[in-house]
């Protein structure tokens, strides 16, 4: 009796032992991936036309920065769940007063925070694809708003949100970049390239690197942009400005981008946002 009792304890005391090395195992391999540091390439930032920097303070509304960082950019809480991650989208108007362009830029376009830390849900796989001078241009805007506010607390990370990091489950945007750089939009040529280059910078985030539809959050997924063969251009413009799909249905994720986001398309953009998905469709089928 007293020998099977030791070697319970025993037992007990292994479990412990090998429950303690995974979560620590857990917790150095997720810190490695979340906060590097990470160094970022040089940035080249040239090419940003008048016209583009004067138009760029409208663009922060159509590629989602002013409503995932709040108003004027102070900040808003994104995430909010002590299993998963307590995370801001930052905000950016006072950390802009205090970071060079090139780590702005950094941050945009590689997914790389002014502190070297990997981010996570704001989009950069999706903004590498913009040009030096868009990216320019939208550094510009950032600049142009009031610098501000109270800086937005760290984000902390959970036991869930560290075992989907170690896991590969959730990715950050450093390890996202290698799917936007292998999957692209069908190239339909140069007719069609400006809508490409804007389902390729404002509508993958959500439809995939390839616009071939995606999981956005578990239970909700995000279509094939070939759907857009059913709309005519005055449907599709109902969409964009309104979130009301053809069919009438009640659209979740896809209404609230839409309004706050969409509606600021001009309809020169929705037109060539139209007229490529159209044309991506008919290659298709
Ligand atoms: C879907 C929401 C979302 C969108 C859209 C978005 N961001 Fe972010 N952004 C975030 C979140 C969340 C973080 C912080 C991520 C983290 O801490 O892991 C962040 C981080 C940043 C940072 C880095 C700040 C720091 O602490 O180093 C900058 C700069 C930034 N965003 C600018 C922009 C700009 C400019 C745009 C538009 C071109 C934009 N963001 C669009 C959510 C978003
Ligand atoms: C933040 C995520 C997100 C972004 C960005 C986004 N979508 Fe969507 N979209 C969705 C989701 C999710 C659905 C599925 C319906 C829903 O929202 O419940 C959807 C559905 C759609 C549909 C199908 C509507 C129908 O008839 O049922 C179309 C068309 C569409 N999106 C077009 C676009 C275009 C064009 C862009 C870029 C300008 C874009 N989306 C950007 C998330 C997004």
């Amino acid at each position: 009796m007293r020998s099977a009792l030791r070697w319970a304890g025993y037992l007990a005391g292994g479990v412990i032992v090998i429950a303690a090395v995974l979560a620590a195992y857990i917790w150095i391999a997720s810190n490695r991936m979340l906060n590097g540091p990470f160094a970022a390439k040089h940035e080249n930032l040239s090419g940003a036309t008048p016209e583009m920097v004067a138009d760029a303070s409208r663009r922060l509304h159509v590629f989602g920065c002013i409503s995932c960082h709040g108003d004027g950019m102070r900040g808003s809480l994104f995430i909010d769940d002590p299993h998963l991650a307590k995370l801001y989208a930052p905000n950016v108007s006072e950390i802009a007063g205090k970071a060079t362009d090139q780590q702005l830029a950094a941050a945009i376009r590689q997914g790389i925070g002014v502190d070297g830390r990997a981010l996570a849900i704001m989009p950069s796989a999706q903004f590498s694809r913009l040009t030096d001078g868009e990216v320019a241009a939208l550094i510009a805007a950032v600049r142009k708003l009031p610098s501000g506010g109270a800086p937005t607390p760290a984000r902390t990370i959970g036991a869930m949100g560290r075992l989907g990091v170690a896991t590969g489950k959730f990715r950050t945007q450093p390890q996202l970049m290698a799917d936007y750089v292998q999957q692209w939009p069908a190239d339909l040529g140069p007719n069609y390239a400006k809508g490409r280059h804007l389902a390729a910078t404002v509508c993958s985030e959500c439809h995939g690197p390839a616009l071939d539809g995606a999981e956005v959050k578990p239970g909700l997924k995000s279509p094939d942009l070939d759907i857009v063969g059913a709309y005519d251009l005055a449907a599709f413009t109902k969409l964009l400005r309104t979130g009301i799909p053809a069919s009438g249905k009640k659209l979740t994720l896809m209404d609230e981008v839409a309004r706050a986001n969409f509606s600021h398309m001009t309809d020169e953009e929705i037109a060539e946002l139209h007229a490529y998905l159209v044309g991506r469709a008919q290659r298709s089928n």
